[in-house]
């Protein structure tokens, strides 16, 4: 059982994906067969953490309490916390301060999708370190969009730059951040980018400095699936049923990897499965909960 806790960063104006994301949140659209925010949580909940605050804007807050309730169905706990503005990543640790209250944390992007065979060891094994921050390198052909590492030739992590416009590398920083109890502290210092936004590279680059920031390679194995665009949101939508198709198992379910777990009952899993009956995801279910999964 860990003391971490968990933040969801699902706040944002989503303008690139415009005009979906006038009228409702980026984080609660579809990807294939889930709402966006799915796949960020089960990330959290496969680290082994039960504790979870979900920050969202003012006025989407209460779509996402719908979406997710209080977290009871999965045996976790959700809190909500507003993000007034979008003054930048490194700023949820601030409004998650008291939340955490001097905890170590696992922060999520709520539009970062991960998928892996040994997901859950990485995460865990991120989870176990004491002290100091774990991020992870994704080799991507546009790092220029991303958090950028550079690397010195003997292959230490020398800076983090946010969307350079000449990339020192490939390595991406994905947006899965695992921070000791330090990092609301350390995001006091972090002062505003040209952007106007507190940069979770700054804050990274804090840990880096003073020799704590570890970053794990997370190799070809894995996807990290991009949601910014029109297009690679389709794209994810439709990995996402390609390999629940082909396999007849479920990517980011909630409910199953709560199940596994053993944080909720055989019996609440068939409560589950009656919530819904009406499509493949209640059979799914059902069946794993009588051991046919
Ligand atoms: O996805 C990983 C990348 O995420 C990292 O490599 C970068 O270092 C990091 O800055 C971030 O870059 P993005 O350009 O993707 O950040 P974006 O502004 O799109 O925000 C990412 C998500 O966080 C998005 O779903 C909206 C949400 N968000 C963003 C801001 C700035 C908030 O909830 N609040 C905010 O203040």
């Amino acid at each position: 059982m860990t003391n971490r806790k968990g933040i969801i960063l699902a706040g944002g104006s989503g303008t690139r994906l415009y005009p979906i994301t006038i009228g409702v949140s980026k984080q609660l659209l579809p990807i294939y067969d889930k709402p966006m925010i799915y796949y960020p949580l089960t990330v959290l909940m496969l680290a082994g953490i039960r504790e979870i605050c979900v920050i969202t804007t003012p006025h989407d807050q209460d779509q996402f309490k719908r979406t997710l309730g209080d977290g009871s169905q999965w045996g976790i706990e959700l809190t909500y916390i507003t993000q007034p503005s979008p003054d930048g990543l490194a700023q949820a640790y601030l409004l998650a301060e008291d939340f955490l209250d001097g905890a170590p944390s696992a922060m999520v992007l709520g539009d970062n999708i991960f998928f892996g065979h040994g997901l859950p060891e990485m995460l865990e094994q991120a989870g176990r370190q004491t002290g100091g921050g774990t991020v992870f390198g994704y080799h991507v052909a546009d790092p220029e969009r991303y958090g950028v590492v550079a690397f010195d030739s003997a292959g230490n992590v020398t800076e983090i730059v946010e969307k350079p416009p000449v990339p020192p590398s490939n390595y991406a920083v994905t947006g899965l951040y695992f921070l000791d109890g330090s990092a609301p502290q350390r995001a006091r210092e972090v002062k505003p980018s040209d952007r106007g936004e507190l940069e979770i590279t700054t804050l990274l680059e804090s840990y880096l400095h003073d020799g704590l920031l570890s970053v794990k390679r997370m190799g070809r194995g894995y996807a990290w699936l991009d949601t910014g665009t029109h297009a690679s949101l389709l794209d994810a939508g439709n990995f996402v049923r390609t390999l629940t198709e082909r396999q007849g198992q479920q990517v980011g379910s909630p409910d199953e990897i709560a199940f596994q777990m053993g944080w909720i009952t055989k019996e609440a899993l068939l409560d589950r499965a009656k919530v819904f009956a009406k499509n493949g995801y209640g059979a799914y279910l059902e069946a794993l909960a009588m051991g046919r999964g």
